[in-house]
């Protein structure tokens, strides 16, 4: 009996030797020291030895157990350290390598000559309004004196999204006017910059999709007069001291008198060239004196009050800022061109 506990200490120990997982190693525990393990099956034979070779026998088999326990306890430790340095190495971070580079990225064109405007409109004395892309045609057209025989409010040229012509994509940023009045008593000074939507072809002048700053200003005794400063200040803080401007006199149904404004071509000083198309001005932007029908409509007394609006182009604002010749560069986001701003 000797020689087998003997035996299977050796073999225990090199079956150790071999184990490379815990789950190994548990399964050789059970196999030599669990319940119904080789030991116990050892020691269980026990009872057929003569009395006087018990004790010795036992302190054997006892120091086989021991031999075998801390055998397993040195192979588990080894194992834990072998998978924590595995862990070290496979999850190393190294701090100390360089950063890869980051693109910051910066406001679109569109979006600098916006925040340039608003600050000199802010400087003016403006608030700033908001309304709806998806507007009610009550407010684009009928409260601002554009009558339903207009050519604006036919299919080809409005996107409505109902059948009965109520609701359709905003065509000017003008019905925000009618907003603001209906909930504000003169003096009324705002700008409302946002997005518009025409049935139009894309082309280097058109999109279906550009943008405008209404503004709108209503108090006792507003002139043209006051227009025109208004709208002289603006060019020449965005364009420079010496830009010239051009009121032409224009129609549009809810001012009365009504302009267009062309600012003189930044690309050729005003001797002519492709951009001005040889005209040597830049149409900016509509105006006029609000409609004493549309001051009426939003409770306002045209008597007593009186105010002056206009709708900008910001796409053509823009371009004439920075000399660009066609409009769709400012919606291809392509880097060669944003990054030049
Ligand atoms: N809404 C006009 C357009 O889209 C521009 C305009 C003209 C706006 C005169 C106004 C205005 O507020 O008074 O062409």
């Amino acid at each position: 009996m000797k020689e087998r506990l003997e035996q299977l200490k050796e073999e225990a120990i090199s079956a150790l030797n071999t184990v490379t997982s815990g789950q190994m190693l548990e399964l050789l525990r059970v196999k030599y020291l669990g319940k119904k393990g080789e030991l116990t099956a050892i020691l269980k034979q026990m009872g057929s030895l003569p009395a006087e070779q018990r004790p010795t026998v036992g302190q054997i088999a006892n120091r086989v157990r021991t031999i075998i326990d801390e055998a397993i306890a040195k192979k588990s430790s080894e194992l834990e350290e072998m998978s924590m340095a595995n862990r070290l190495e496979s999850e190393a971070l190294d701090v100390t390598i360089p950063g890869g580079e980051f693109q910051f990225g910066h406001r679109h064109p569109m979006t600098i000559v916006l925040d340039e405007a608003k600050d000199i409109f802010i400087g003016m004395g403006f608030d700033i309004a908001e309304g709806p892309e998806v507007e009610l045609s009550y407010y684009d057209f009928d409260k601002l004196n554009i009558p339903i025989t207009h050519p604006a409010r036919e299919w080809t040229d409005t996107f409505y999204t109902t059948q009965d012509e109520s609701v359709h994509l905003r065509c000017q940023t003008s019905p925000v006017q009618v907003r603001v009045m209906e909930k504000k008593r003169p003096p009324i000074r705002v700008i409302s910059p946002g997005r518009v939507y025409r049935k139009d072809e894309v082309d280097a002048s058109h999109s279906p999709m550009f943008h405008q700053i209404e503004g709108l200003v209503v108090d006792r005794g507003v002139t043209m007069g006051d227009l025109k400063g208004t709208l002289n200040l603006l060019v020449s803080r965005l364009y420079g001291e010496n830009t010239k401007t051009r009121f032409r006199p224009h129609h549009f149904p809810f001012t009365e008198p009504s302009c267009e404004v062309d600012v003189q071509c930044v690309v050729c000083g005003g001797s002519g060239c492709r951009t001005c198309k040889q005209s040597g001005w830049i149409e900016l932007l509509g105006a006029g004196v609000v409609h004493p029908k549309v001051l009426a409509g939003c409770g306002i007394d045209p008597d007593e009050y009186s105010g002056f609006a206009f709708g900008i182009g910001l796409e053509r604002m823009t371009m004439l800022r920075y000399g660009i010749d066609d409009m769709r560069l400012l919606f291809e986001n392509d880097m060669r061109f944003l990054n030049q701003f």
